[in-house]
């Protein structure tokens, strides 16, 4: 293997012949809605979703939300389910090549392409430690194994043991954590080598109906437990329901509501960032984008606001009233889930089995997300360094496993968050201005247009036209400068970095320029040897 590996990559870079009987394509168009749908239900819906919502004040939060929904994430959707089925077309299943088949006359836009490999990988480093966690906790709910600690201090104790954070009675190590690693990276790294049909499209069929299903139970169960303390009548899961839908106008003039909006929106929906282009580049010119796209938003949207918004903060209000929750939250996204969740399934009657089905149901939607954010990487080596699926994803899965050790062993030195900050908050508000630019203005909105109805079962109203052409764009220029002005001087200065976690911090930044400059190099490469580019031939 290794020694086709080594041709595959130094060899092999002239352009063979499209065929497109060779592409690896999705067995039905359920099919690739569910995995649209299962990138996008994750982490994002559970504990993201609430967690943000309760920061920016529940109510306040959801009418920002729902205009960023139908002029950011949809238009977006759009784009890439359009953007990504016309690149395939050319063979192309990852942002340089669909890029550059978009503007081929620009030299230059193939390397803005590499964000959107840059940024998937990223966030698939770390995501697959938190995924891991959850696998961890439902073993450790069945097990009872958390079971001693009964207080929101024993259960962060019992968090940071199993982090590695610090040593107490529970764990004395990272050897727990790791093997859950390990089990959870190896795994997603079979599912994407077993290819579209038998591993991506079966673990989303069944992961996303399991999941739902379990989240109905919890749901259910959380809707009904009523009053739990006589003494606090307004300490109930309906409040929850209320502080969350009940709107509150006057905030809306805070800017931070808004970009915590469209930032909760990019992130669920799985757009801005790279990775369903490579999705819809399976797809072929008849299959239909529009309805599939709208579908795959929606179904995300239900177990976002549906499930994901009746569970953790409706639970929170009934067992520790709206003030502590607000704390809590504050003091960290995840807290609410890994903390304030466990403690409060103790409290009820057979609460073992609804902890492991809330931590199952988070790793499964974890799973999901996280095989879409290998796949981009692994497209482009297939694509443009012909390398068999296998050998692109273990040529993926070294250099991610590589990565991930500083993530696990200096977590508590700030590395996780950098790599969200450069993976989420950076790559993707750059890669979604680019795309809708490249779309509605370089490819031309007319053609767009055309293209994306190419095969459509549903024509999307007129009113789209304009949206994708001048309020996408503008919306996503005004982030980037609002988001620039704020946080860009601080983040690069590093002030809110204390002293001795600075050189940590700039080592991950030294290890992500230098993968971001060595994907830029492969690029280059690519085109320099192709002796013809791949929409030439054609
Ligand atoms: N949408 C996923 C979630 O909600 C996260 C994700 C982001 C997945 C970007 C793929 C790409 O958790």
């Amino acid at each position: 293997m290794r020694n086709r590996l080594w041709r595959g990559v130094f060899y092999n870079l002239h352009f063979t012949i499209y065929n497109p009987m060779t592409r690896d394509r999705w067995g039905s168009k359920l099919g690739v809605i569910l995995a649209v749908a299962g990138s996008a239900v994750g982490l994002g819906n559970f504990l993201r979703f609430p967690g943000i919502a309760a920061q920016n004040g529940g109510g306040a939060f959801m009418i920002p939300y729902f205009v960023c929904f139908f002029l950011l994430g949809l238009p977006l959707m759009w784009i890439e389910w359009t953007i990504g089925r016309y690149g395939g077309g050319f063979e192309h299943s990852a942002a340089p090549g669909i890029f550059h088949t978009m503007w081929q006359k620009n030299r230059f836009i193939k390397y803005f392409g590499v964000i959107g490999i840059f940024g998937p990988t990223v966030i698939f480093i770390y995501y697959t430690y938190i995924e891991s966690w959850l696998l961890g906790y439902s073993f450790f709910a069945l097990t009872g194994k958390y079971a001693s600690c009964t207080d929101q201090a024993g259960m962060t104790s019992f968090l940071q043991g199993y982090q590695g954070l610090v040593h107490n009675e529970h764990f004395s190590g990272t050897q727990t954590a790791y093997l859950f690693f390990l089990i959870t990276f190896a795994l997603n790294i079979l599912v994407v080598c077993v290819g579209l049909r038998g591993g991506i499209e079966r673990v989303c069929k069944w992961g996303l109906l399991a999941l739902v299903i379990m989240a109905i139970v919890i749901v259910v169960r959380v809707l009904t437990l009523g009053i739990p303390d006589a003494a606090k009548p307004d300490w109930n899961p309906i409040a929850g329901l209320g502080f969350l839908w009940n709107p509150q106008w006057d905030k809306l003039k805070d800017a931070n509501v808004w970009l915590a909006a469209a930032g909760q929106i990019f992130f669920t929906l799985s757009v801005g960032f790279g990775v369903i282009l490579t999705y819809a580049s399976y797809l072929t010119k008849q299959d239909d984008v529009t309805l599939s796209g709208l579908t795959a938003a929606t179904t995300n949207e239900v177990a976002e606001v549906i499930l994901g918004g009746s569970i953790m903060i409706p639970a929170a209000f009934a067992f520790i009233g709206p003030v502590q929750m607000q704390t809590i939250v504050k003091q960290g996204l995840f807290d609410l889930g890994f903390v304030t969740m466990p403690l409060i399934f103790e409290k009820i009657v057979c609460g073992q089995y609804f902890a492991f089905m809330w931590f199952l149901l988070l790793f499964l939607a974890g799973l999901t997300s996280s095989i879409s954010l290998a796949m981009p990487a692994i497209a482009f080596l297939e694509d443009e360094f012909n390398l068999t699926r296998r050998e692109a994803a273990a040529v993926f899965g070294v250099v991610s496993f590589i990565l991930t050790q500083p993530v696990i062993f200096f977590l508590g030195k700030g590395v996780l968050g950098e790599m969200d900050f450069w993976g989420t908050s950076v790559c993707l508000v750059v890669f979604a201005t680019i795309e809708a630019v490249l779309f509605g203005w370089v490819f031309g909105m007319d053609r767009a247009w055309t293209e994306m109805h190419e095969g459509s079962d549903i024509r999307i109203p007129g009113v789209y036209r304009w949206i994708i052409k001048y309020i996408t764009p503008l919306m996503l220029i005004t982030i980037l400068g609002m988001w620039a002005w704020q946080e860009w001087k601080n983040k690069m200065m590093m002030t809110d970095v204390s002293e001795a976690d600075k050189p940590f911090i700039l080592l991950t930044r030294i290890g992500l320029g230098g993968l971001f400059l060595f994907l830029l190099l492969m690029v280059w490469i690519v085109w320099k040897r192709r002796p013809e580019t791949k929409e030439n031939a054609q």
